[in-house]
């Protein structure tokens, strides 16, 4: 039995991070099997400010990537979390769990004010992670935005917009 190690992304992880996100997404109503691109786009645009992996074994056994958002009422430090990807084969081992914890606890030490979402809200909401009525994401069906304050419990109003090359 393999244990499970996190760790930043390095060149190599690249194929392989690309690979398990497309495989990941398939079939989830939430998703447009956009996300192995908007890993790709935020990473060449400079945007990927966290990318995690966790290895089992052989396997890149999961991602999850942090790229900082802009919200309309100037709140600063914010970021989106996301997408966050378990191979098929390696779901229900902890891996995701590992992965948004980390994430989570890396911005709160870059001193993020807080954290959006975007998927399933009975995955995120273990994380603290909901729906919040007066910050939107005007792109996306709303049940599947998510935010949650990471600095205090002070929530921003108003659009959330993504960095360049992200589309969701
Ligand atoms: C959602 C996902 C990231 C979870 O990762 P995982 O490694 O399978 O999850 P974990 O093993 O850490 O599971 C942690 C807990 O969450 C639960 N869980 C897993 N997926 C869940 C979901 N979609 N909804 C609610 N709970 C879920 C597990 O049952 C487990 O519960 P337990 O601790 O009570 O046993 C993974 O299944 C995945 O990549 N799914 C496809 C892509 C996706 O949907 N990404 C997230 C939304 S953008």
């Amino acid at each position: 039995m393999y244990s499970l190690t996190i760790r930043r992304e390095a060149e190599a992880d690249i194929p392989a991070i690309r690979e398990l996100t497309s495989r990941a997404f398939v079939g989830k109503p939430y998703s447009k099997q956009r996300e192995a691109q908007i890993v790709e786009s935020l990473r060449d645009a400079d945007a990927l400010t966290l990318s995690f992996i966790v290895v089992k074994g052989p396997d890149v056994a999961g991602h999850v990537g942090a790229a900082p958002v802009e919200i309309s009422d100037g709140t600063p430090n914010w970021y989106f979390v996301g997408p966050i990807s378990v191979a098929p084969e390696h779901q229900g081992e902890g891996v995701g769990s590992l992965l948004m914890e980390r994430a989570l606890a890396e911005l709160r030490e870059l001193g993020a004010g807080g954290a959006v979402a975007l998927g399933d809200p009975n995955y995120y909401g273990r994380f603290g992670l909901a729906n919040v009525p007066d910050l939107v994401y005007p792109e996306y069906d709303p049940q599947y935005f998510m935010a949650l304050p990471l600095a205090d419990d002070a929530v921003p109003t108003g659009e959330v917009r993504f960095p360049l090359g992200f589309r969701a």
